[in-house]
């Protein structure tokens, strides 16, 4: 079976840390949100993930061939965005005839049990099966109404009226050819909008209704809150390490040290705070609550708190960084630098 992941959209509610890195390679403690996707595909079932993509494609053609992800990647390029429908027409070519395809937003981290959807995708006889998660403010996102069976009969996409607690589209489906024929081609197409609503009218689309994990990462307190909650789940914390050989260092649990960090002597070091990898802390940092991405170096006797640091930071001696601060990529932090509480630094 095969699985897309529409990642080719623009990510603007992250920016500016993805004005230099595609959402699918944002790191979830450390690990790219794209192998932490592909390796839940695998779990699934998929045996080959579509990447469709569009906006820094390039980066994330790079990345994604220097790693082994778990499972087999390609990559579909738009050349304009085409929405969440278009992408999938335009990777036909790639898809099978006669299988239903399993379709994930590239900004979800979950463990939906896509086993458990696809089976009930298969002997309801339904055209589209959607993982629902529970909202307290269904508003920013898609709101299913249910009959008794679990079947969606209404679908509401970004309502201004808050209609209270609800089921919301988690963004993971199950679509059988019919539905990715019904696309139409050559614009960019919202299924949320166009596809969906003529499905549940018709009684055609089934729910899978999820109460784990589930986290939208497309905006930056979202994100934040994803890597903490991510660090707490004790199925993730197999990669939590602390490297021995650094002993006069300070670490608070919960936190995760990616691979080939170096952490000079006196630094502490959270708690809640996520190195990448090939992140450097020097003497006496001190670094609490705190995500910093790959190659970032966190210089001697600087404060950091609360905060995103893009990816090759550097952040000079005896800075102090406030909390709620995001730092762009490749940002320079001058020696003794003090960023206000919530700046946002740009490149
Ligand atoms: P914002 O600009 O912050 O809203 O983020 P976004 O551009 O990622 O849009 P949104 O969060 O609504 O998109 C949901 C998912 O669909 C994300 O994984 C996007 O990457 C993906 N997506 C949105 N538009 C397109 C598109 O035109 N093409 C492709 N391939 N994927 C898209």
């Amino acid at each position: 079976m095969k699985g897309l992941i529409l990642a080719g959209g623009y990510a603007t509610r992250l920016r500016p840390l993805s004005c230099s890195k595609p959402k699918l390679l944002f790191p979830l403690v450390g690990v790219p949100l794209v192998d932490r996707m592909a390796a839940w595909f695998g779990r699934g079932g998929v045996t080959e993930v579509i990447l469709a993509v569009n906006h820094l494609s390039d980066k994330l053609r790079v990345d994604v061939s220097r790693r082994r992800l778990d499972t087999k990647t390609v990559l579909s390029v738009e050349e304009t965005p085409l929405g969440t429908g278009g992408p999938i027409n335009l990777a036909r070519p790639l898809l099978d005839k006669d299988e239903p395809l399993i379709v994930a937003n590239g900004d979800v981290i979950s463990d939906i049990d896509l086993r458990g959807l696809i089976t009930v995708h298969a002997r309801s006889g339904a055209e589209a099966t959607i993982a629902l998660v529970s909202a307290e403010d269904p508003r920013p996102f898609g709101l299913a109404t249910l009959d008794a069976n679990d079947r969606i009969i209404g679908f509401e996409e970004k309502s201004e009226t808050n209609r209270g607690p609800g089921w919301i589209n988690a963004g993971v489906y199950a679509l059988t050819p019919k539905v990715i024929a019904m696309i139409p081609h050559g614009r960019p197409v919202s299924l949320e909008r166009e596809i969906f609503p003529i499905l549940a009218s018709q009684g055609k689309m089934r729910s899978w209704k999820h109460t784990g994990f589930w986290y939208d990462i497309g905006k930056i307190p979202d994100y934040i809150i994803a890597n903490r909650q991510l660090l707490q789940r004790v199925e993730f914390r197999g990669t939590t390490s602390v490297e021995p050989s650094m002993p006069m260092a300070m670490i608070r649990q919960p936190s995760y040290i990616g691979e080939n960090c170096t952490i000079e002597d006196s630094a502490k070091i959270g708690p809640y705070t996520i190195l990448s990898e090939r992140v450097s802390v020097k003497r006496g940092a001190e670094v609490s609550e705190t995500i910093a991405f790959e190659q970032t170096t966190l210089g001697e006797n600087c404060t950091i708190e609360d905060s995103v640091i893009g990816e090759g930071v550097t952040v000079g001696k005896e800075a102090m960084i406030g909390k709620g601060s995001i730092i762009a990529g490749q940002v320079v932090i001058p020696d003794r630098a003090i960023i206000r509480t919530g700046s946002v630094i740009l490149n």
